[in-house]
Formats: C-alpha cells, sequence, structure tokens
C-alpha cells in the first residue's frame, strides 16, 4: 500500500487535499494523472453499462434535491452507523469494526453505541433553519428512482431496462480510511435495472455475472476477484439479496461494488410519500405493475484504486530494476508518450509533428528532458503502454520506434503508418 501511495502521489495520480495547509481528514485531489485515469475508468464503464446496450439511459441528477427523497428512501432513519467513544482518549470509532478496543489507546471502557446518520446536512439558500435543510447525496441510486416516470414517459423504453448515472456522493463515515478505499467524499457508478417482479432472480444472476466479468475484461487478475453473498444480517434494509464483488486489497478481500435486489422497496416508498403512482402499465398484456430493481453500484474512486494496485510491477529490465504500472490500455493515463531522442533543434519540431497526428485519438504526452533510459522508466512506471521515439534518422528516414511498455520491444514504423499502428494495438 505504501508503494502505492508514494507513487500515487509522486507521480501526480492523487495527492492529500489540501496539503499547504496541512491537509483535510483524509480527503484528497486528484491529479493529472488521476484525473485521465478516474475518468478512464468511468468512461469504461459507462461504454460497457450505457453505450453498448440498448436496454439502458444515462441520467445525470442533482446532488443537493428535496429532503424527503431521503425521507423516503429510509437514509434519515436507517442510514446510520454505530458510533462509540472511547473513554479514555475520546477516540470514536465504528462499534461494528473494532472488537470491544479502542484501536487508538487499547482501552476496553467505551460508551454505548449510538446511531450515527452519515448524511452530510446543510441548508438550502440564505435561511439556517429547519425548512431549510438539505443532504448532500450518500448515493446516486435515488436520482434514478425520482425520475423512474419521468424515464419511462421520455425514453421509450419499458422493462426491462435501467437507468445509469455515474458522479460524487458524500457519507460523513466515522472512520475513512485505506488511503481513497473509504472516504467522505467519492464517485460512484450506479445502475437501476428494472425489471417485472418475477424476473428479477434470472437479473441479478445476469448482473452478477456481467459486472465481475467487466473486471476481469479490465485486466484484473482473476484469483484476485470474488463473487461474496451478504449473510441474512449484512443486508441492507432495502435488500432481498445481495453480493459483492471483491478485491484482494493489501489488507485483504474488500468490497468494489455490490450487486443488490431492492425488490420493489424504493419505487413503493417514493409513491408512499410523494403521492406519484410509480409503475409500469403494460399496453400488450394490460398488466400494471411496480417492477423490481436489480442495482449493481459501484466506486469509481475505489475501483481505480484496485486497478493500480493490481497493475503494479517490479521486475528487471537489462538488469536494471523498474516499477511498470501494467495498466489495460483503455485505463492508462496517457496512452502514447512522445520522445524526441534529445532537445536537438531538428528533432523536437518532427516529434510535434508525431504528437498532433496522435492527439485527435490518443492521451499522449510530449517529454523532451532526461535521458532516454529513464524516460522510458517514468512512463513504465505511470502505465504509459506505448513510447514514440524520433531519434536523427527520423530526419532521413521518416519513420519512428514504436516500444511496448510491458515487452519493451521495440519496432521501426513509418510516420505515415503510426496512427493505424497505433490504434491496431489500442484495440487489441
Ligand atoms: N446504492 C447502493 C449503494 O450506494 P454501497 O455498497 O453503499 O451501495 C456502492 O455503495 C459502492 O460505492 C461501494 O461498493 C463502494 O465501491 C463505493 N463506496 C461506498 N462508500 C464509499 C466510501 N465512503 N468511499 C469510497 N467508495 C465508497
Amino acid at each position: 500500500m505504501e508503494k502505492i501511495v508514494n507513487l500515487c502521489k509522486r507521480r501526480g495520480f492523487i495527492f492529500p487535499s489540501a496539503e499547504i495547509y496541512g491537509g483535510f481528514r483524509s480527503t484528497y485531489d486528484y491529479g493529472p494523472l488521476g484525473a485521465l485515469m478516474l475518468r478512464n475508468v468511468k468512461e469504461a464503464w459507462w461504454l460497457s453499462m450505457v453505450q453498448l446496450r440498448d436496454d439502458v439511459v444515462g441520467l445525470d441528477a442533482a446532488i443537493l434535491s428535496s429532503p424527503r427523497i431521503w425521507e423516503a428512501s429510509g437514509h434519515l432513519k436507517n442510514f446510520t452507523d454505530p458510533l462509540v467513544e472511547c473513554r479514555k482518549c475520546h477516540e470514536r470509532s465504528r462499534a461494528d469494526k473494532i472488537d470491544g478496543k479502542c484501536p487508538a489507546c487499547g482501552s476496553e471502557d467505551l460508551t454505548e453505541a449510538k446511531r450515527f446518520n452519515l448524511m452530510f446536512k446543510t441548508h438550502a439558500g440564505p435561511v439556517e433553519d429547519e425548512g431549510a435543510v438539505a443532504y448532500l447525496r450518500p448515493e446516486t441510486a435515488q436520482g434514478m428512482f425520482v425520475n423512474f416516470a419521468a424515464v419511462l414517459n421520455t425514453s421509450r423504453k419499458k422493462p426491462p431496462f435501467g437507468i445509469a448515472q455515474m458522479g460524487k456522493s458524500f457519507r460523513n463515515e466515522i472512520t475513512p480510511q485505506n488511503f481513497v478505499f473509504r472516504t467522505r467524499e467519492f464517485e460512484q457508478m450506479e445502475m437501476e435495472f428494472f425489471v417485472p417482479p418475477e424476473e428479477s432472480p434470472k437479473w441479478y444472476e445476469y448482473w452478477c455475472n456481467e459486472r465481475f466479468q467487466w473486471y476481469v475484461d479490465l485486466g484484473i487478475a482473476k484469483d484476485r476477484l470474488r463473487l461474496r453473498p451478504h449473510s441474512a444480517e449484512e443486508l441492507s434494509h432495502y435488500s432481498s439479496g445481495t453480493s459483492d464483488v471483491e478485491f484482494l486489497f493489501p489488507w485483504g478481500w474488500d468490497e468494489l461494488e455490490g450487486i443488490a435486489n431492492r425488490t420493489d422497496y424504493d419505487l413503493l416508498a417514493h409513491t408512499a410519500v410523494s403521492g406519484e403512482p410509480l409503475e409500469f402499465f403494460d399496453q400488450a398484456t394490460s398488466v400494471r405493475y411496480v417492477p423490481h430493481v436489480i442495482e449493481p453500484a459501484a466506486g469509481a474512486t475505489r475501483t481505480m484504486m484496485a486497478f493500480l494496485i493490481d497493475a503494479y510491477e517490479e521486475d528487471e529490465v537489462a538488469g536494471e530494476r523498474r516499477v511498470v504500472l501494467r495498466l489495460d490500455p483503455r485505463l492508462a493515463p496517457y496512452k502514447v508518450a512522445v520522445l524526441p531522442l534529445s532537445k536537438h533543434v531538428d528533432l523536437v519540431p518532427v516529434a510535434r509533428e508525431v504528437l498532433a497526428k496522435l492527439q485527435p485519438l490518443f492521451m499522449c504526452e510530449l517529454d523532451v528532458t532526461q535521458s532516454i533510459g529513464r524516460r522510458y522508466r517514468r512512463q513504465d512506471e505511470i502505465g504509459t503502454p506505448w513510447c514514440v521515439t524520433v531519434d536523427f534518422e527520423t530526419l532521413s528516414d521518416r519513420a519512428v520506434t514504436v516500444r511496448d511498455r510491458d515487452t519493451t520491444e521495440q519496432v521501426r514504423v513509418g510516420i505515415d503508418g503510426l496512427v493505424a499502428e497505433l490504434a491496431g494495438r489500442y484495440r487489441g
């Protein structure tokens, strides 16, 4: 973990937030490489969940919305963790995560557990009274439920169909931990799949398999992934069945994503509080019903960290130790680094010409300083799959060297055929 945290900071993936002010309570900022990679994780999810399907549509709902949403969904009442305080050192902890002892000082003198609501409370507008109370959303899911009728009426979809959304969620976690694994501000990628009630077992199984396979397809080793069904005591207040996709983190197996059968809990709950019937009328059969919902709910920030951990390797190239991130090219921040052999005035303009050809297709980096060997090492360490080197021969033969991150193999490719060559490699 320490190696990953260091690499993230040193290379510009993830920085502690507000470090010039001493940081801010387990909060992180995504640097130039992290912003690119997080985007790539989300784009890979959107591609598979929305773009490549004809039964899922997208949504981008408000983060601040009516507090009645959280009343109806049960979050105001049930979205709590058991909080205990150590009477000796006053450390606060989640009772369900400790073994009867304070994790800070080891004392067993703890207060009784009280229920602590995880939603961040604020006020909308200039008056800070009870009527202006609003909450930052603790999950993106409710946006899909409250827009169910609007989407149904405008999208020409009918069950089975899904609504997908990615975006920020906020939870006032008692103990944020393990770098970006558990933070108070994070990103989720969630989809609510509305189905005829009798089809829900079939779709639950379908989405468990689909979601597991998504991580495998993006390169995570199968022996570091597992699908674990929840026990009855673990189930959330809305779920009749949940399975987690878990990853073998350095501290053990832990959750990347939950796939839940939320039944008709949410649509009925919002119908009861809003008075709006949230149901589907099937004109073909004249049957009216409240769909059941299968929800694959993943964390984008947490998943990005798992991809980084899984991709991290140390090996040797020509007797020299190197760190390499074997990221799938779709997730790598830069796909191609363009490297003139030196800063020579004749080489840099050609490197810029090559860069301009590649940029419309690929996120590229132009790197001109340091020895070529050190620049290769740097690109290996940030996961760039291909380096393109412009050397003095390029000036006469109009060809460049393409180096592969994983094999370190180098081949000569004409500048005119470079885009096609790299596009072919990218598609795999
Ligand atoms: N709508 C259902 C839902 O929100 P969840 O299991 O609480 O379910 C889904 O959250 C995913 O969101 C988790 O599997 C995890 O990847 C991510 N997540 C939840 N809380 C998080 C936190 N505090 N920090 C980072 N990611 C978090």
